[in-house]
């Protein structure tokens, strides 16, 4: 195509989407123009840059929406935003439960990007990066959220499973594409789930595509503008990159939470039903000990509902999810389990026998037994 053509073409659609206010779309568009003028009309790449890196003003910011950018129209020109999910910084995200090492960890990295001018006035340069580890549902994604949100920032999050299953060929130009709209704003971007460019590497077919993604994520990591963050997340460490790991400034790792933390989680997850709960909060901490924040969290809310709709008083909703957890118990693991809760909680032997499906006298035998032999 002709230059004049095609600026002909590019402007139409600029005015398209200003006029649209697909501000999002715009951005994307904006940044793709830059790239494919860069070597033809250096100045103009150079004066769009300057337009994406000036900070927006919040307040002008009328129409803020709380979840998802618009959906990418259809055709090629927008199809690297259908894989990238974007918050907004004005929209309010709770604190996430965490243990303490791993909130002043998470702190830090905030304090280094909120105070980077001063670490740069002493010659030291804030970390730009991190890599979150850890299994599923114990706030990766949650904590990306909040430092965003902290930092008064956009988040951005690209889920590389999504750009692994881009239609063949396509899903490097994707990358390229979610990862420059990131970039052409101060923003944090996050991976979720890096380790999926490495996942599929024992499919031969697969190799070339995913040496290309590999390589567009190096290069991109190491351009990346000290305006913004960059974090990742995985399940799997030992599937990444071990080139793509050291580019990361630091290493966070979530773990499962901690007898403690179970507690507070759920007398978060309470909300305003906790004072009705309070009683069983420590017979429910000791069914959902071992699970993720993300488990506890849904089952809470489960009986939240029972109990909003009536299904019966916070005893019996509890008594009842009790007993469904003890019935995928082994009759060991059951009896164990009713002699802790009458060691541990004040529910009644007649109330653990029916949640427990163990008989008073099992429970009363047992107790004798343990007791004797802390003795
Ligand atoms: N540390 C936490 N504090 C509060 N809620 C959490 C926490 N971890 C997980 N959750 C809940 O579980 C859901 C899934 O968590 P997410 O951050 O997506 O986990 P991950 O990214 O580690 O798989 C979240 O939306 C949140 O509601
Ligand atoms: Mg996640």
């Amino acid at each position: 195509m002709d230059d004049s053509v095609r600026l002909a073409s590019d402007l139409a659609q600029v005015a398209r989407l200003a006029t649209t206010g697909a501000e999002a779309d715009l951005r994307l568009l904006l940044a793709r123009l830059i790239r494919r003028y860069r070597s033809k009309f250096p100045d103009l790449s150079a004066e769009l840059i300057a337009i994406l890196e000036t900070p927006r003003s919040a307040p002008t910011r009328t129409a803020t929406r709380p979840t998802e950018s618009r959906p990418p129209e259809s055709g090629n020109e927008s199809a690297g935003l259908a894989i990238l999910r974007s918050w907004d910084p004005m929209e309010a995200v709770e604190d996430p439960v965490l243990s303490q090492p791993l909130r002043t960890q998470l702190q830090n990295l905030i304090a280094e990007r909120s105070r980077a001018e001063e670490l740069r006035a002493r010659g030291l340069e804030p970390a730009s990066s991190a890599i979150f580890v850890g299994p599923p549902g114990v706030g990766k994604t949650r904590a990306a959220r909040w430092i965003a949100n902290q930092l008064g920032m956009p988040l951005y999050s690209l889920d590389l499973t999504a750009v692994m299953s881009s239609r063949l060929g396509q899903s490097g130009a994707n990358l390229r594409y979610a990862l420059d709209f990131a970039k052409s704003t101060p923003s944090v971007l996050f991976l979720d789930e890096i380790d999926s460019i490495a996942k599929k590497r024992a499919d031969p077919a697969d190799v070339g595509e995913l040496k290309r993604l590999v390589t567009i994520m190096l290069q991109e990591l190491d351009e990346w503008p000290s305006s913004s963050l960059l974090l990742a997340a995985t399940n799997h460490p030992e599937l990444v990159d071990p080139a793509l790991w050291r580019r990361f400034g630091a290493e966070v790792k979530f773990e499962m939470p901690s007898t403690d933390l179970v507690k507070v989680s759920i007398r978060r997850f309470l909300r305003d039903d906790l004072m009705q709960f309070e009683n069983y909060v420590e017979t429910l901490s000791k069914v959902l000990d071992g699970r993720s924040f993300s488990d506890i969290e849904r089952s809470v809310e489960s009986m939240r509902k029972a109990l909003t709709l009536g299904a019966g008083t916070p005893g019996e909703i509890v008594a009842e999810f009790v007993a469904g957890g003890a019935s995928a118990m082994t009759r060991a693991e059951r009896i164990s389990f009713a002699v802790e809760l009458a060691e541990r909680t004040s529910l009644s032997q007649h109330q653990i026998a029916r949640m427990t499906a163990v008989s008073r006298d099992t429970i009363r035998k047992h107790s004798k037994i343990s007791s004797l032999g802390e003795n």
